[in-house]
């Protein structure tokens, strides 16, 4: 990876594990006594998700899914679509949804709805990341309200690269703009 792909850095590691810390202290305290299942939506949550688990000290059971909402692309396509869903039934149970980043908000919205239909006991949702829209679904559990620019690192990627950087910065425009150049 080219360093220079990165236009600024916006949260260090130390920035993300005091963010993730905060916010495992707050689930720990609402969910005391109970059994959680945290339902993570890969892939771009996965990081997020190892690092919040084992700062809780709960009951906690793991699950997946996999929703397609992008491409290749720096914009989000609108459509949600699972790909991999639940392995569990979860009538009955208290549900946290942990997701990586609120855009548009589409993807957490449609399902949000999509498992309060099976009759949880409750469903929450903690997302690492909020865009700076204004409009969108507010998480239960939030880490930090980000500038609404293309983000990666920390689970985050574009085009499937740089998910595996440990802190999270803002892509530089020319990274896509040479893609869209190339399909051109
Ligand atoms: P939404 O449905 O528009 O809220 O999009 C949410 C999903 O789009 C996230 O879970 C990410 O996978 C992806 N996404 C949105 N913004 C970014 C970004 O800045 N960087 C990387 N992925 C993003």
């Amino acid at each position: 990876m080219n360093p220079q792909d990165i236009k600024e850095i916006l949260y260090t590691k130390e920035d993300l594990d005091e963010t993730v810390s905060r916010m495992a202290a707050q689930i720990n305290e609402n969910y005391k006594g109970k059994k959680l299942v945290v339902v993570t939506i890969l892939k771009g949550a996965c990081i997020f998700m190892c690092d919040l688990v084992r700062k809780l000290d709960l009951d906690v059971e793991m699950d997946f899914m996999i929703v397609s909402s992008y491409g290749s692309q720096a914009k989000s396509s609108g459509v949600v679509r699972i790909v991999k869903d639940l392995d569990q039934d979860i009538t009955g149970k208290d549900v946290l949804i942990v997701e990586d980043i609120i855009d548009t908000g589409l993807t957490l919205k449609y399902l949000v709805k999509n498992l309060k239909s099976r009759n949880p006991a409750s469903v929450h949702v903690a997302a690492l990341l909020l865009k700076d829209l204004g409009n969108q679904l507010q998480p239960k559990y939030l880490g930090k309200v980000c500038p609404n620019e293309f983000v990666v690192g920390y689970g985050l990627d574009y085009d499937e690269r740089y998910r595996n950087l440990p802190y999270i910065g803002i892509l530089d425009e020319k990274v896509y703009s040479q893609d869209q150049d190339a399909e051109e």
